[in-house]
Protein backbone atom coordinates (compact mmCIF):
# COMPACT_ATOMS: atom_id res chain seq x y z
CA UNK A 1 0.00 0.00 0.00
CA UNK A 2 1.14 3.12 -0.91
CA UNK A 3 1.66 5.67 2.04
CA UNK A 4 1.12 9.59 1.04
CA UNK A 5 1.19 11.54 3.67
CA UNK A 6 -1.38 14.59 2.88
CA UNK A 7 0.68 17.92 2.99
CA UNK A 8 -1.25 21.01 1.95
CA UNK A 9 1.28 24.05 2.65
CA UNK A 10 3.01 24.13 6.02
CA UNK A 11 0.62 23.44 8.03
CA UNK A 12 2.05 20.73 10.22
CA UNK A 13 1.81 22.52 13.29
CA UNK A 14 -1.63 23.70 12.96
CA UNK A 15 -4.02 21.44 14.28
CA UNK A 16 -6.31 19.43 12.10
CA UNK A 17 -9.34 20.19 14.42
CA UNK A 18 -9.93 22.67 16.85
CA UNK A 19 -13.46 22.39 18.41
CA UNK A 20 -14.01 25.62 20.95
CA UNK A 21 -17.23 25.35 23.34
CA UNK A 22 -19.38 24.49 20.85
CA UNK A 23 -22.93 24.02 21.90
CA UNK A 24 -25.76 22.61 19.83
CA UNK A 25 -29.46 22.70 21.34
CA UNK A 26 -32.21 21.80 19.73
CA UNK A 27 -34.94 23.85 21.14
CA UNK A 28 -34.70 22.57 25.25
CA UNK A 29 -32.39 19.62 24.34
CA UNK A 30 -28.47 20.91 25.24
CA UNK A 31 -27.45 18.49 23.13
CA UNK A 32 -23.57 19.81 22.95
CA UNK A 33 -23.33 22.40 26.07
CA UNK A 34 -20.20 23.69 25.63
CA UNK A 35 -17.61 21.57 24.48
CA UNK A 36 -13.85 21.49 23.21
CA UNK A 37 -11.01 19.71 21.51
CA UNK A 38 -7.92 20.03 19.75
CA UNK A 39 -7.27 17.13 17.35
CA UNK A 40 -3.21 17.38 16.56
CA UNK A 41 -3.08 16.37 12.53
CA UNK A 42 -2.39 12.64 12.31
CA UNK A 43 -3.74 11.57 15.41
CA UNK A 44 -6.39 9.30 16.46
CA UNK A 45 -8.74 10.46 19.49
CA UNK A 46 -11.78 8.42 20.57
CA UNK A 47 -14.18 10.17 21.73
CA UNK A 48 -16.04 8.00 24.04
CA UNK A 49 -19.46 7.82 26.02
CA UNK A 50 -22.95 6.56 26.48
CA UNK A 51 -25.16 6.54 24.11
CA UNK A 52 -27.05 10.19 24.10
CA UNK A 53 -24.43 11.99 25.52
CA UNK A 54 -24.08 14.11 22.32
CA UNK A 55 -20.86 12.32 20.11
CA UNK A 56 -22.85 12.48 16.70
CA UNK A 57 -24.00 15.73 17.51
CA UNK A 58 -20.54 16.33 18.06
CA UNK A 59 -19.51 14.73 14.96
CA UNK A 60 -22.66 16.27 12.48
CA UNK A 61 -21.28 20.00 13.68
CA UNK A 62 -17.72 19.26 12.41
CA UNK A 63 -18.91 18.32 8.75
CA UNK A 64 -21.54 21.13 8.61
CA UNK A 65 -24.62 18.83 8.51
CA UNK A 66 -25.50 20.63 11.72
CA UNK A 67 -25.39 24.73 12.04
CA UNK A 68 -24.35 25.22 15.52
CA UNK A 69 -25.94 27.36 18.19
CA UNK A 70 -22.80 28.67 19.20
CA UNK A 71 -18.91 28.55 19.40
CA UNK A 72 -16.02 27.30 16.51
CA UNK A 73 -14.98 24.64 14.71
CA UNK A 74 -11.16 25.06 12.68
CA UNK A 75 -10.38 22.03 10.36
CA UNK A 76 -7.17 22.76 9.77
CA UNK A 77 -6.71 26.48 11.08
CA UNK A 78 -9.72 27.21 9.02
CA UNK A 79 -12.97 28.67 11.04
CA UNK A 80 -15.69 26.73 9.40
CA UNK A 81 -18.22 28.74 11.26
CA UNK A 82 -17.32 31.81 9.54
CA UNK A 83 -17.01 30.47 5.78
CA UNK A 84 -19.45 31.56 2.47
CA UNK A 85 -21.44 28.50 1.53
CA UNK A 86 -19.30 28.28 -1.54
CA UNK A 87 -15.68 28.45 0.87
CA UNK A 88 -17.46 25.95 2.51
CA UNK A 89 -17.67 23.68 -0.26
CA UNK A 90 -13.59 24.06 -1.01
CA UNK A 91 -12.99 23.15 2.62
CA UNK A 92 -15.70 20.17 2.82
CA UNK A 93 -13.09 18.19 1.16
CA UNK A 94 -10.82 18.14 4.01
CA UNK A 95 -13.04 16.44 6.17
CA UNK A 96 -15.16 13.36 5.63
CA UNK A 97 -16.99 11.35 7.52
CA UNK A 98 -18.35 7.76 8.14
CA UNK A 99 -21.27 6.97 9.46
CA UNK A 100 -22.67 4.52 12.08
CA UNK A 101 -25.08 2.42 9.80
CA UNK A 102 -23.74 1.86 6.33
CA UNK A 103 -27.27 0.83 4.80
CA UNK A 104 -28.65 3.79 4.97
CA UNK A 105 -25.86 6.01 4.02
CA UNK A 106 -25.14 4.57 0.60
CA UNK A 107 -27.94 5.54 -1.92
CA UNK A 108 -29.40 2.40 -3.32
CA UNK A 109 -29.92 3.74 -6.34
CA UNK A 110 -26.43 4.54 -6.97
CA UNK A 111 -23.85 2.35 -8.46
CA UNK A 112 -20.87 1.64 -5.85
CA UNK A 113 -18.88 3.39 -7.96
CA UNK A 114 -20.66 6.36 -8.01
CA UNK A 115 -21.01 6.59 -4.43
CA UNK A 116 -17.23 6.31 -4.47
CA UNK A 117 -16.56 9.24 -7.22
CA UNK A 118 -19.37 11.57 -5.70
CA UNK A 119 -17.20 13.49 -3.52
CA UNK A 120 -15.13 13.89 -6.39
CA UNK A 121 -17.10 15.93 -8.24
CA UNK A 122 -17.36 18.24 -5.53
CA UNK A 123 -14.26 18.83 -5.13
CA UNK A 124 -12.13 21.37 -7.56
CA UNK A 125 -10.26 18.98 -9.49
CA UNK A 126 -12.26 17.90 -12.90
CA UNK A 127 -11.44 14.90 -14.07
CA UNK A 128 -12.04 12.53 -16.90
CA UNK A 129 -14.25 9.52 -16.89
CA UNK A 130 -11.41 6.86 -17.02
CA UNK A 131 -9.28 8.97 -14.46
CA UNK A 132 -12.43 9.02 -12.45
CA UNK A 133 -12.66 5.33 -12.60
CA UNK A 134 -9.44 4.10 -11.69
CA UNK A 135 -9.17 6.39 -8.56
CA UNK A 136 -12.64 4.67 -7.27
CA UNK A 137 -10.56 0.91 -8.67
CA UNK A 138 -7.67 2.33 -6.40
CA UNK A 139 -9.49 3.47 -3.34
CA UNK A 140 -11.86 -0.31 -3.73
CA UNK A 141 -8.55 -1.75 -3.47
CA UNK A 142 -7.08 0.36 -0.62
CA UNK A 143 -10.50 -0.52 1.48
CA UNK A 144 -9.98 -4.60 0.53
CA UNK A 145 -12.67 -4.69 -1.97
CA UNK A 146 -11.91 -5.98 -5.51
CA UNK A 147 -12.79 -3.49 -8.87
CA UNK A 148 -16.07 -5.64 -9.80
CA UNK A 149 -17.56 -3.75 -6.63
CA UNK A 150 -18.00 -0.71 -8.33
CA UNK A 151 -20.58 -2.00 -10.67
CA UNK A 152 -23.13 -3.38 -7.95
CA UNK A 153 -25.63 -1.52 -5.59
CA UNK A 154 -24.94 -1.57 -2.04
CA UNK A 155 -28.03 -3.82 -0.94
CA UNK A 156 -26.23 -6.72 -2.87
CA UNK A 157 -23.14 -6.44 -0.45
CA UNK A 158 -22.60 -7.48 3.38
CA UNK A 159 -22.40 -4.83 5.64
CA UNK A 160 -19.13 -5.49 6.68
CA UNK A 161 -18.35 -4.51 2.47
CA UNK A 162 -21.16 -1.36 2.47
CA UNK A 163 -18.55 -0.27 5.98
CA UNK A 164 -15.92 -0.28 3.13
CA UNK A 165 -17.60 1.56 0.42
CA UNK A 166 -18.37 4.42 3.13
CA UNK A 167 -15.21 4.04 3.86
CA UNK A 168 -13.70 4.60 0.44
CA UNK A 169 -15.71 7.21 -0.06
CA UNK A 170 -14.89 9.03 2.78
CA UNK A 171 -11.04 8.75 1.42
CA UNK A 172 -11.09 9.52 -1.82
CA UNK A 173 -10.95 13.19 -1.25
CA UNK A 174 -7.91 12.89 1.01
CA UNK A 175 -9.21 14.33 3.56
CA UNK A 176 -7.13 15.50 6.47
CA UNK A 177 -9.71 14.78 8.91
CA UNK A 178 -12.07 11.62 8.72
CA UNK A 179 -14.76 11.52 11.57
CA UNK A 180 -15.89 8.10 12.30
CA UNK A 181 -18.96 7.52 14.18
CA UNK A 182 -19.53 3.80 15.68
CA UNK A 183 -18.29 2.60 12.21
CA UNK A 184 -18.51 -1.05 13.26
CA UNK A 185 -21.12 -1.24 15.54
CA UNK A 186 -24.03 -2.34 13.42
CA UNK A 187 -22.14 -4.18 11.88
CA UNK A 188 -21.59 -8.34 12.72
CA UNK A 189 -19.77 -9.50 15.53
CA UNK A 190 -17.78 -11.59 13.51
CA UNK A 191 -16.47 -8.58 10.87
CA UNK A 192 -16.17 -5.81 13.43
CA UNK A 193 -12.35 -6.33 13.90
CA UNK A 194 -11.07 -6.61 10.73
CA UNK A 195 -13.22 -3.14 9.60
CA UNK A 196 -11.37 -1.73 12.16
CA UNK A 197 -8.21 -2.76 11.93
CA UNK A 198 -8.93 -1.71 8.26
CA UNK A 199 -9.38 2.06 9.51
CA UNK A 200 -6.80 1.74 11.86
CA UNK A 201 -4.12 0.31 9.16
CA UNK A 202 -5.31 3.33 6.58
CA UNK A 203 -5.47 5.73 9.48
CA UNK A 204 -1.49 5.23 10.51
CA UNK A 205 -0.43 4.61 6.53
CA UNK A 206 -2.28 7.80 5.04
CA UNK A 207 -1.82 9.96 8.26
CA UNK A 208 -4.88 11.49 8.36
CA UNK A 209 -6.54 12.43 11.58
CA UNK A 210 -9.02 10.79 12.71
CA UNK A 211 -12.00 11.51 15.50
CA UNK A 212 -13.16 8.11 16.19
CA UNK A 213 -16.48 8.21 18.08
CA UNK A 214 -17.52 5.20 20.00
CA UNK A 215 -19.67 4.07 23.42
CA UNK A 216 -17.32 1.30 23.75
CA UNK A 217 -13.74 2.31 25.66
CA UNK A 218 -12.89 -1.18 25.16
CA UNK A 219 -12.94 -1.10 21.31
CA UNK A 220 -10.20 2.31 21.24
CA UNK A 221 -7.87 0.21 23.88
CA UNK A 222 -5.08 -0.64 20.91
CA UNK A 223 -6.50 2.16 18.68
CA UNK A 224 -6.54 5.90 20.12
CA UNK A 225 -3.63 8.38 20.84
CA UNK A 226 -6.33 10.29 23.15
CA UNK A 227 -9.72 9.31 24.54
CA UNK A 228 -12.04 12.36 25.02
CA UNK A 229 -15.06 11.25 27.02
CA UNK A 230 -17.88 12.78 27.46
CA UNK A 231 -20.72 13.28 29.32
CA UNK A 232 -24.33 14.50 28.85
CA UNK A 233 -22.82 17.30 25.98
CA UNK A 234 -19.46 17.81 27.54
CA UNK A 235 -15.95 16.41 28.04
CA UNK A 236 -15.48 15.34 31.40
CA UNK A 237 -11.96 13.72 30.96
CA UNK A 238 -9.18 13.75 27.83
CA UNK A 239 -5.72 11.98 27.95
CA UNK A 240 -3.41 9.87 26.46
CA UNK A 241 -4.63 6.50 25.77
CA UNK A 242 -1.72 4.41 28.31
CA UNK A 243 -2.84 7.11 30.82
CA UNK A 244 -6.65 6.50 30.76
CA UNK A 245 -6.65 3.02 30.57
CA UNK A 246 -3.60 2.53 33.52
CA UNK A 247 -5.52 5.17 35.75
CA UNK A 248 -8.31 7.03 34.72
CA UNK A 249 -9.41 9.98 36.78
CA UNK A 250 -12.87 10.57 36.52
CA UNK A 251 -15.52 8.71 37.79
CA UNK A 252 -17.61 8.15 34.84
CA UNK A 253 -14.38 7.06 32.97
CA UNK A 254 -14.18 4.47 35.84
CA UNK A 255 -17.89 3.35 35.35
CA UNK A 256 -16.82 3.32 31.50
CA UNK A 257 -14.05 0.94 32.11
CA UNK A 258 -15.92 -1.07 34.66
CA UNK A 259 -18.57 -2.01 32.57
CA UNK A 260 -16.63 -2.85 29.24
CA UNK A 261 -14.77 -6.19 28.67
CA UNK A 262 -11.50 -7.20 29.84
CA UNK A 263 -9.59 -10.22 29.60
CA UNK A 264 -6.90 -9.99 32.36
CA UNK A 265 -9.12 -10.83 35.79
CA UNK A 266 -6.80 -9.25 38.12
CA UNK A 267 -8.31 -5.71 36.06
CA UNK A 268 -11.75 -6.92 35.75
CA UNK A 269 -11.66 -6.94 39.77
CA UNK A 270 -10.32 -3.40 40.17
CA UNK A 271 -12.73 -2.51 37.70
CA UNK A 272 -15.90 -4.09 39.29
CA UNK A 273 -17.38 -1.98 41.89
CA UNK A 274 -18.68 0.42 39.40
CA UNK A 275 -21.51 -0.13 37.72
CA UNK A 276 -23.68 2.61 35.67
CA UNK A 277 -27.02 1.53 36.85
CA UNK A 278 -29.49 4.49 36.01
CA UNK A 279 -30.49 5.56 32.72
CA UNK A 280 -28.28 9.28 31.61
CA UNK A 281 -30.34 12.03 33.00
CA UNK A 282 -32.20 13.90 30.27
CA UNK A 283 -30.39 16.84 28.37
CA UNK A 284 -33.40 19.33 28.66
CA UNK A 285 -32.49 19.03 32.55
CA UNK A 286 -29.43 18.50 32.84
CA UNK A 287 -28.32 17.84 37.22
CA UNK A 288 -27.04 20.70 38.61
CA UNK A 289 -23.38 21.45 39.54
CA UNK A 290 -20.97 18.11 38.20
CA UNK A 291 -23.68 16.49 35.56
CA UNK A 292 -22.70 13.23 36.56
CA UNK A 293 -23.14 13.61 40.46
CA UNK A 294 -26.65 11.94 40.23
CA UNK A 295 -24.77 8.65 39.77
CA UNK A 296 -21.83 8.94 40.78
CA UNK A 297 -21.21 7.27 44.27
CA UNK A 298 -18.91 9.32 45.62
CA UNK A 299 -20.70 12.65 45.29
CA UNK A 300 -21.03 14.77 48.12
CA UNK A 301 -22.29 18.01 48.63
CA UNK A 302 -20.14 20.44 46.79
CA UNK A 303 -21.02 17.85 43.63
CA UNK A 304 -24.42 19.14 43.53
CA UNK A 305 -24.07 22.78 43.27
CA UNK A 306 -20.79 23.75 41.98
CA UNK A 307 -19.49 22.62 38.25
CA UNK A 308 -15.88 20.89 38.12
CA UNK A 309 -13.70 22.86 35.97
CA UNK A 310 -10.94 20.89 33.91
CA UNK A 311 -7.89 20.70 36.05
CA UNK A 312 -4.59 19.07 35.08
CA UNK A 313 -3.78 15.81 35.79
CA UNK A 314 -1.29 13.80 34.50
CA UNK A 315 -1.14 13.97 30.46
CA UNK A 316 -4.25 16.06 30.04
CA UNK A 317 -7.36 17.29 32.01
CA UNK A 318 -10.56 15.87 34.33
CA UNK A 319 -13.29 17.53 35.55
CA UNK A 320 -14.02 16.33 39.09
CA UNK A 321 -13.99 17.93 42.24
CA UNK A 322 -11.86 15.34 44.22
CA UNK A 323 -8.98 15.05 41.52
CA UNK A 324 -5.68 15.80 42.53
CA UNK A 325 -3.19 16.88 40.50
CA UNK A 326 -1.70 13.43 40.24
CA UNK A 327 -4.82 12.35 38.86
CA UNK A 328 -6.04 10.60 41.80
CA UNK A 329 -8.57 11.35 44.69
CA UNK A 330 -11.50 9.72 43.12
CA UNK A 331 -10.79 5.62 43.10
CA UNK A 332 -13.60 3.75 43.68
CA UNK A 333 -12.55 0.73 45.40
CA UNK A 334 -15.89 -0.01 46.35
CA UNK A 335 -17.78 -1.11 49.48
CA UNK A 336 -16.46 -0.23 53.16
CA UNK A 337 -13.12 1.36 51.04
CA UNK A 338 -15.25 4.02 49.56
CA UNK A 339 -14.09 7.60 51.03
CA UNK A 340 -16.78 9.40 52.98
CA UNK A 341 -16.84 13.13 53.35
N1 LIG B 1 -32.17 16.52 15.64
C1 LIG B 1 -32.38 16.38 16.96
N2 LIG B 1 -33.46 16.91 17.57
C2 LIG B 1 -33.66 16.78 18.89
N3 LIG B 1 -32.85 16.11 19.72
C3 LIG B 1 -31.75 15.54 19.18
C4 LIG B 1 -31.46 15.64 17.77
N4 LIG B 1 -30.31 14.97 17.54
C5 LIG B 1 -29.90 14.47 18.72
N5 LIG B 1 -30.77 14.82 19.70
C6 LIG B 1 -30.65 14.49 21.13
O1 LIG B 1 -29.40 14.94 21.56
C7 LIG B 1 -28.82 14.04 22.49
C8 LIG B 1 -27.47 13.56 21.99
O2 LIG B 1 -27.67 12.76 20.85
P1 LIG B 1 -26.47 12.13 20.02
O3 LIG B 1 -25.55 13.23 19.60
O4 LIG B 1 -27.05 11.29 18.95
O5 LIG B 1 -25.73 11.25 21.12
P2 LIG B 1 -24.76 9.99 20.94
O6 LIG B 1 -24.25 9.99 19.55
O7 LIG B 1 -23.71 10.20 21.97
O8 LIG B 1 -25.60 8.78 21.23
C9 LIG B 1 -29.84 12.92 22.66
O9 LIG B 1 -30.63 13.21 23.80
C10 LIG B 1 -30.64 13.00 21.40
O10 LIG B 1 -31.95 12.51 21.61
MG1 LIG C 1 -24.30 8.47 18.13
Amino acid sequence: MTAVRSTQGSSGDVPALEVEDLKMHFGPVRAVDGFSLTLPQGQLTALVGESGSGKTTVGRCVVRLLEPTSGSVKVGGVDMTHLSRRQVRHHDARVSMVFQDPAGSLNPRMLVGDIIAEPLRMGRERLSASRRSARVTAELGRVGLGAEVAYRYAHELSGGQRQRVSIARALISSPSLLIADEPTSALDVSVQASVLNLLADLQRDIGFACLFITHDLSAVEYLADEVAVMYLGQIVEMRPREQIFAAPAHPYTQALLAAAPVADPAVQKRRDPVILGDDLPSPSDPPSGCRFHTRCPLAFDLCTTQIPELRTVPGGVAACHLVQPDGTGSELLGGSERRHI
